[in-house]
């Protein structure tokens, strides 16, 4: 496992590796190394598909999705990723802790040498394991402008809240809910007549922009982390 973990963080150094590091600006070491993601869905994996065109168009330079893991075997982001040849692996929880479910995931990213972890619409929390594993190599999305509204149903909570403004925060993850350090975020307007579902699609469409930009950002390395701030050095 160690030597998994030494030889993937020689792939793609990324600055980030946990809140009591000190900020400072480091590169991917070389350009011919591919920095490689492993994408973890529980539903329709439209953040995926979102991902993968923005690595074909090479929005994400120097990034391949080398693996998406579904924990739900009927998730429809399977057939999406297979579709993209993209290899994907169901990895359910079934009657397992949750630890030995984890551990099964986090044994999977190693194996296929995965450098950076995004959570995409992935219906779990993650425990010490896999945050210990990749610490500062996870991220989410999230379909609020964070801290507002975390958790479940976020678009109907800001509805609910009577917000004027939501958007979507691409963010890295530890061991709060949807409170890790905040990457990136977009805001779009709550309209008097939205519903649950006309805000969720207005969202979603910016979610679809927002995480590949931030995963470049993050691959790229040209980033600081000052505390909870993530500072964009590009
Ligand atoms: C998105 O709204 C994302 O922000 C949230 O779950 C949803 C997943 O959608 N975490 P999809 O599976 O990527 O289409």
């Amino acid at each position: 496992m160690l030597d998994a973990w030494l030889r993937t963080t020689v792939y793609c150094q990324l600055p980030y590796v946990g809140m009591n590091l000190k900020a400072g600006r480091r590169s991917v070491t070389s350009p011919s190394k591919i920095c490689r993601l492993g994408v973890l869905i529980s539903g329709r994996g439209s953040n995926m598909v979102a991902l993968a065109d923005a690595v074909e168009q090479g929005r994400i330079p120097g990034a391949e999705i080398a693996l998406v893991i579904s924990d739900q075997r009927r998730a429809a982001g399977l057939g999406r990723a297979a579709e993209r040849g993209l290899k994907t692996s169901v990895i359910e929880r079934g009657d397992r802790t949750r630890e030995e479910h984890e551990q099964e995931i986090v044994a999977a990213l190693s194996e296929g040498q995965i450098d950076l972890v995004c959570l995409a619409g992935y219906m779990r929390l993650l425990s010490r394991h896999a945050l210990d594993t990749y610490r500062g190599r996870i991220l989410n999305i999230h379909p609020s402008l964070l801290p507002a509204f975390p958790g479940l149903a976020a678009q109907q909570q800001a509805l609910d809240h009577g917000a004027k403004w939501s958007g979507c925060t691409v963010h890295f993850v530890d061991e709060t809910l949807d409170g890790g350090p905040i990457i990136a975020q977009s805001i779009v307007p709550v309209l008097d007549d939205d519903s649950e579902e006309t805000l969720s699609a207005r969202i979603l469409g910016q979610e679809h922009l927002l995480y590949a930009e931030a995963v470049a950002l993050i691959v790229s390395g040209e980033y600081e982390v000052a505390g909870r701030r993530v500072l964009n050095k590009r």
